[in-house]
């Protein structure tokens, strides 16, 4: 039984819920519902007019992601000590950064026709934000904040069938991220716990 005061569990308790974790995680990306074809027109339409302003979005999408999550700023150590959020507006490293994250949407865009492509990508960017310690609760308010950015840019060409198609993608990626996050959190799990099996100790081959 765990500790009532703390709240920790054993240290098998623990173990079993990263499991049930990853378990979970991989049983929601397998019933994750991938955009349907008439769907994925409308997303390939309307980011020919959103990669027009893809700095700008980047830039919007994440102050508003700390405006509304501040949480979500402590993951940045670049970004954690900065208070004036008028300030990131101006910041080259979340211009950059924003970019990095609208290629990555590029990508997926790109890779619709291709979900065996789109599905390997989202995973290995869940595996790297398992280094990056950004946990997967908070992947579901980037789609949300995307969305809020994007409507003003499409105006009247915004409809609520494009909003669900664009949920629809975001909860697909994002689902699979959160899988690749929890295996690679189990794979160091793992690692630690037997640390022969490092791929740097080379026990056998000498
Ligand atoms: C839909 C959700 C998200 C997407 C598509 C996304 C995408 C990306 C991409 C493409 C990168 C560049 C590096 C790489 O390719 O591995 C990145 C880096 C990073 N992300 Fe995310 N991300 C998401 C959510 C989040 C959230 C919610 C956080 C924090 C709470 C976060 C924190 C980070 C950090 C700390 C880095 C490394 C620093 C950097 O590259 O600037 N990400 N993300």
């Amino acid at each position: 039984m765990g500790c009532a005061i703390s709240g920790l569990g054993t240290k098998a308790e623990f173990g079993e819920r990263r499991t049930e974790d990853a378990a979970s995680a991989a049983a929601a990306a397998a019933a994750a519902v991938y955009p349907r074809d008439d769907q994925i027109q409308m997303i390939k339409e309307s980011w020919k007019v959103i990669r027009d302003d893809i700095a700008k979005v980047g830039i919007i999408m994440f102050v508003r992601l700390f405006e509304t999550h501040p949480e979500c700023k402590d993951v940045f150590f670049l970004f954690r000590d900065v208070e004036d959020l008028e300030r990131l507006r101006s910041s080259r490293e979340l211009r950059a950064h924003g970019l990095r994250v609208m290629s990555f949407i590029e990508k997926s865009v790109a890779r619709l026709d291709q979900q065996d492509r789109l599905e390997a990508l989202a995973q290995e960017l869940g595996k790297s934000h398992y280094h990056y310690s950004a946990p997967p609760k908070y992947y579901s308010y980037v789609g949300a904040e995307f969305i809020s950015a994007v409507q003003p840019i499409l105006k009247e060409r915004w409809t609520a069938e494009l909003e669900e198609a664009w949920k629809t993608l975001f909860q697909y990626v994002t689902s699979l991220m959160k899988q690749g996050y929890h295996e690679e959190s189990e794979r160091q799990r793992h690692l630690a716990a037997s640390p022969r099996e490092r791929p740097d100790k080379r026990s056998t081959a000498l």
